[in-house]
């Protein structure tokens, strides 16, 4: 018999014909009542493949006795107490690595996108305002100073980037990491008193919730510049919202926000922002990729092998 699957979201078609080949999947999200489709098969779960989005609700935990294992497609896992999971022993995979490239690569173009000001100049060519005149001249990354919140393996990938764009580099995360070429900040707010770019790429979770305060953000200041490519969870949202607005903070680019895909409505008529719809590992490749990832952490545990990239 098919172990018994849970499936959160839709998937890509490659991953729900993979599932639906090995296990005996049941599509929570075409439930119409949630509830009674877990009062009747949630006994039987013995895994849940989900996204770094939707995570697994306590509520939906609770009701699956015997769960072995919960593979997410994505690398951040903050919607998944893995705590509770340690506790019932139930595993938790996720997809790093495969994504650091397409995330990196993301990092970049928000950056030159909101410092070359691309949004606005498509829009002037695309409303016929080149006949009438020049567009005007923006800023420029290269020899500016960057700050990564999180030298982890994308934002590694993020500082390699930013080097060929002769940018100067430094990082803030809990600790030094010895054999980096970057300067190190202890203290956040002074890595970005110091700063013209905060790029932020740490992991979401109780302990960076708020990070990037209005502190931090009053110190990148009026020529300063956010970047999150993380979760919208770091950042003081409403500060940084206000500090848009009065022109206290230079500019942002927005890959994620605190309460997805809800934007605040303060951000759309805003010139110094780039807004984008938590793109960054959405390339075909990379998701393609992120996809064959939880389909073989599933596999390796239902063989009985080690999981291939296991958070606990
Ligand atoms: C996905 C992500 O958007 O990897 C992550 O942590 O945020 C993204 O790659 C997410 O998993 C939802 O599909």
């Amino acid at each position: 018999m098919k172990p018994a699957l849970l499936q959160i979201k839709p998937m890509m078609p490659h991953v729900e014909a993979a599932l639906n080949e090995a296990y005996s999947v049941h599509r929570l999200w075409e439930a119409g009542d949630a509830g009674s489709l877990l009062a009747e098969i949630g006994s039987g779960v013995r895994g849940v493949a989900t996204d770094g989005h939707a995570g697994l609700p306590a509520s939906v935990m609770a009701a699956l006795p015997g769960l072995e294992i919960i593979a997410s497609y994505g690398v951040g896992y903050d919607a998944i107490d893995v705590p509770a999971c340690t506790a019932r022993g139930v595993h938790v995979t996720n997809t790093p690595d495969v994504l650091n490239d397409a995330v990196a690569e993301m990092a970049i173009g928000l950056m030159i996108s909101l410092c070359r000001r691309i949004p606005q100049a498509d829009r002037f060519v695309r409303e016929g305002a080149w006949l009438a005149k020049d567009y005007p001249l923006t800023g420029e990354l290269t020899g500016a100073r960057a700050g990564i919140l999180g030298l982890g393996r994308i934002g590694k990938e993020i500082a390699r980037r930013l080097e060929v764009f002769k940018m100067e580099i430094a990082y803030h995360g809990r600790q030094e990491q010895s054999g980096q070429p970057y300067q190190y900040f202890t203290d956040l707010t002074d890595m970005a008193n110091h700063v013209d770019w905060l790029v932020v790429i740490g992991p979401g979770s109780p302990e960076t919730a708020g990070i990037v305060s209005r502190g931090v953000l009053e110190g990148l200041g009026p020529d300063g510049h956010l970047v999150n490519i993380a979760r919208g969870s770091l950042v003081d949202e409403p500060a940084m919202v206000e500090l848009l607005r009065s022109g206290k903070l230079g500019g942002a680019a927005l890959d994620v926000f605190a309460d997805e895909p809800n934007v605040p409505g303060e951000l759309m008529d805003l010139d110094n922002v780039v807004l984008s719809p938590h793109q960054g590992s959405a390339t075909a490749r990379t998701r393609t990729a992120m996809g064959d990832l939880v389909v073989r952490n599933l596999a390796a545990h239902f063989a009985g092998e080690p999981l291939i990239s296991p958070v606990a």
